[in-house]
Formats: structure tokens, C-alpha cells, sequence
């Protein structure tokens, strides 16, 4: 039996470039470069973990193909996406005399990706490169659309480069291996592109979400490309980010203020952006931009994924304060992406008094529905 695959265009004029997502692909990918037309000289970069998971195969299919690579494996987690990191690839592509036919794969989730693309952006003024992404927010997000880059030590993502790749290519059976929370936290980015974008789809993942959730293979492979399509399309109409592609940016107001509130530790970005989608469309509703149901079913969905869609106990003080550092206020104003209905989206400035107002409104509530509780919990 032939498993279903599926491909995703990215049109970017001369920049273009396929998403393929189809399982067992990783050993395909020397046969597939060899197609494409690079030199024999290939870099491989992962992290322990994905190396020991995938990068067998990997360097297996391209010794087939006749492909020459070398292996660079930086240490893991996001406290490795450091210009120094950066240094250590570029070393290594030097002293084995890299040139502009040279290839460079990312093989492993967001961090790796980011790293070596931002890598393969400045090596040479740039080399192609390649994403094997083995997360579910790589493979629906970092990899596509071309925004490399890395950390400085006071804040996230502040070096980079737009450099996109020639192909990306999705093996969805690598998410098989991937930690319970990180598979679910990808999926918040999934549901986001339903509120942006797509309506069906998101009726598909509250239809779905079970077998979604154990993996499914055709599920699975249905949501990575709708998420897929939808970030191409997002980005060919935005590649710079100067207006359209902030639409992406939905929950992440909030969520960001949450991740930062929490010290990076106690929600990892996909949970904080689950939280931040239902609260974003709460204020929506506040607003006067939404209905309650558009709230209640992104409430009800993200819930259904595994994920928390509460805000923790934050004051108004702290929460406004951290939407104030978030990359999205432009003129010292802070921009949020809205829902109107399910699958369409605006971008607003918002007021000081409105957040305010419905803060206030939340805790008041979330107070009555605890002494509500309590008051039943009584009569039984
Ligand atoms: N460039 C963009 O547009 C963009 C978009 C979203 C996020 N990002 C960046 O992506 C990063 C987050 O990516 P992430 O969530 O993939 O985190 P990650 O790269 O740190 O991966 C999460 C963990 O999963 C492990 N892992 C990866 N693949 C695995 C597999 N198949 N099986 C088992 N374990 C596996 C990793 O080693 C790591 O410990 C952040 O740095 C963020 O800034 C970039
Ligand atoms: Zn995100």
C-alpha cells in the first residue's frame, strides 16, 4: 500500500520552493537532493536527541546518493541558539571548505532550524539549505516562511535573517518520538490557523481532535498540510512581515506577556499560546467584535487538545505590563490580532481601560463561578 503524501507550494518568484509531507521521507532525502542539483558536500546539523532518533537514516539515504556530509551537533534546547552556536557551524563549513553549492539540512524541531538557517543565511552571503523538521511547531511553523535567526541574552530571536529554504521536507512519523507536551503544544499553533484562516478547518479539528491526538496518520498528515497551506499563503502575500503575516501572530500577544511573566519556565509557548487565543477572543467578545460562541469553541477545542486556555492568576498591572515588551507595539502602542468570526481576523490597537475593564470582568467572574461551585458542592 502506497501511503499518502501531499506537497504545499511556496510561491516566492525565484525564491519558491515545495513542502513535502510525507512519512518515511527522511529516507528519500539523498535521492531528492540529488534532484535538486547541489555539489556532493552536504552539513548535517541536529541536536543529540534527533541525532540519535534520525540522523542514522538520514546520513545513510545521502551516503547512498553519493553525498559527502559532515555531522554538526549542537547541544539541545533554546539556550543553544546563540550566535556562538552559530560560530560553531560556520567553523565547521569553513574548515571543510563549504562553497555556494553546498547544501546544509536542519534536521530537528524549531531550535535547530532557526540556528542552521540562520547559519546557511550568512555563510558565504548564503547557502542553500534544507528543513527536516521533527516537531509538530516546526513542521506547521519555524520551518516555513523563511525567518531564521538567533537569541541574544536579553531577549528572544533578536539576531537574523529571512533566508528561505529550497525544500522542506515533513516526516510525519518523527512526531511518534516527539515528548506528550510538545506534540500537544504544536497543536495550538494548528488551531490558530483555523481562527485566522479556515473555518472548515477548524470544524474539522473539533470533529477530529481524538484521533488527532493519538496520532492518526490521516488526520495527522491533513493538518500538517492545511497548516502548511495556510502559512504559504500568508507569507507569499507578506514575506517581509510588514502587515498581512502579523495575522499570525493570533494569541501571541497575551501568550507572549505570559511566557514572560512566567520566567520562560512554567508554560512552554504553544500552552501560552493556547491561553492566549481563548483570552484574545475573550477580549474580542468584550469588544464588541465577536459572538460568545466563537469563544466558547476555541475554548472548548483547545481544551479538547490537551491544552489550558485559563489565564493564570495575573494582575491587570503585570499582564499590561508585559504586553508592553511584546515585539507587536508599534508607536508605544500594543497591537492584538482579534477574531471577528472563526476564521477571519483584524488587527486593533488596544486601550489601557478596555484591557482593563475586562480583566476585571474575567476575575469577577472566575471569582462567582468558584463560590457557585462551592455553594453546590455544599447541598450534595
Ligand atoms: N522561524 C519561525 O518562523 C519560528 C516560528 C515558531 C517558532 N520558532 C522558534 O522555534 C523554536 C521552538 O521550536 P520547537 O518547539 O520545535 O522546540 P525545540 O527545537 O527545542 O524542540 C523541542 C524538544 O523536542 C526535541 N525533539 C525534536 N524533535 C524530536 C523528535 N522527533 N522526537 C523526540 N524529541 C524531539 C528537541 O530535542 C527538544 O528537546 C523557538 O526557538 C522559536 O523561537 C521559529
Ligand atoms: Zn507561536
Amino acid at each position: 500500500m502506497t501511503m499518502p503524501e501531499s506537497t504545499v507550494k511556496v510561491a516566492l518568484g525565484d525564491r519558491s520552493y515545495d513542502i513535502l509531507i510525507k512519512p518515511g521521507v527522511l529516507r528519500e532525502i539523498g535521492a531528492r537532493l540529488s534532484r535538486l542539483g547541489f555539489s556532493r558536500q552536504a552539513a548535517l546539523v541536529t541536536n543529540p536527541v534527533t541525532a540519535r532518533l534520525y540522523a542514522p537514516t538520514v546520513k545513510r539515504s545521502l551516503s547512498k546518493a553519493g553525498f559527502n556530509a559532515l555531522t554538526v551537533t549542537i547541544p539541545d534546547g533554546e539556550r543553544s541558539k546563540t550566535l556562538r552556536s552559530a560560530g560553531v557551524i560556520l567553523d565547521r563549513l569553513a574548515a571543510a571548505r563549504f562553497e555556494r553549492q553546498s547544501v546544509l539540512l536542519a534536521l530537528g524541531g524549531g531550535v535547530i532550524g532557526d540556528l542552521a538557517g540562520f547559519a546557511a543565511a550568512i555563510y558565504a552571503r548564503g547557502i542553500p539549505f534544507i528543513q527536516l523538521p521533527t516537531t509538530l511547531v516546526a513542521q506547521v511553523d519555524s520551518s516555513v516562511g523563511g525567518k531564521t535567526g538567533v537569541n541574544l541574552p536579553v531577549g528572544k530571536n533578536l539576531v537574523g535573517a529571512f533566508h528561505q529554504p529550497r525544500q522542506v521536507l515533513i516526516d510525519p512519523n518523527t512526531l511518534r518520538t516527539l515528548p506528550q507536551r510538545e506534540w500537544v503544544a504544536g497543536l495550538a499553533e494548528v488551531i490558530k490557523y483555523g481562527v485566522i484562516a479556515d473555518e472548515q478547518f477548524f470544524t474539522y479539528l473539533e470533529r477530529h481532535i481524538s484521533e488527532i491526538r493519538r496520532l492518526a496518520p490521516e488526520p495527522v498528515l491533513r493538518i500538517i498540510t492545511r497548516s502548511c497551506e495556510i502559512k504559504a499563503a500568508v507569507v507569499a502575500e507578506d514575506e517581509w512581515e510588514s502587515d498581512r503575516r502579523r495575522i499570525l501572530n493570533f494569541g501571541h500577544t497575551i501568550g507572549h506577556a505570559l511566557e514572560t511573566l512566567g520566567g520562560y519556565h512554567r508554560l512552554i509557548h504553544g500552552e501560552a499560546v493556547a491561553i492566549g487565543m481563548v483570552q484574545e477572543a475573550a477580549l474580542a467578545c468584550s469588544l464588541g467584535l465577536c459572538t460568545a460562541e466563537v469563544v466558547s469553541r476555541l475554548r472548548a477545542v483547545v481544551l479538547a487538545a490537551g491544552l489550558p486556555a485559563d489565564l493564570p492568576r495575573v494582575t491587570f498591572q503585570q499582564l499590561w505590563g508585559a504586553m508592553q515588551h511584546d515585539k507587536k507595539v508599534a508607536l508605544g502602542r500594543v497591537y492584538c490580532v482579534l477574531p471577528e468570526h472563526i476564521g477571519r481576523v483584524v488587527i486593533l490597537p488596544l486601550d489601557e481601560g478596555s484591557v482593563r475593564q475586562w480583566l476585571t470582568a474575567q476575575s469577577l467572574r472566575r471569582v462567582s463561578s468558584r463560590m457557585s461551585r462551592r455553594r453546590r458542592g455544599g447541598k450534595t
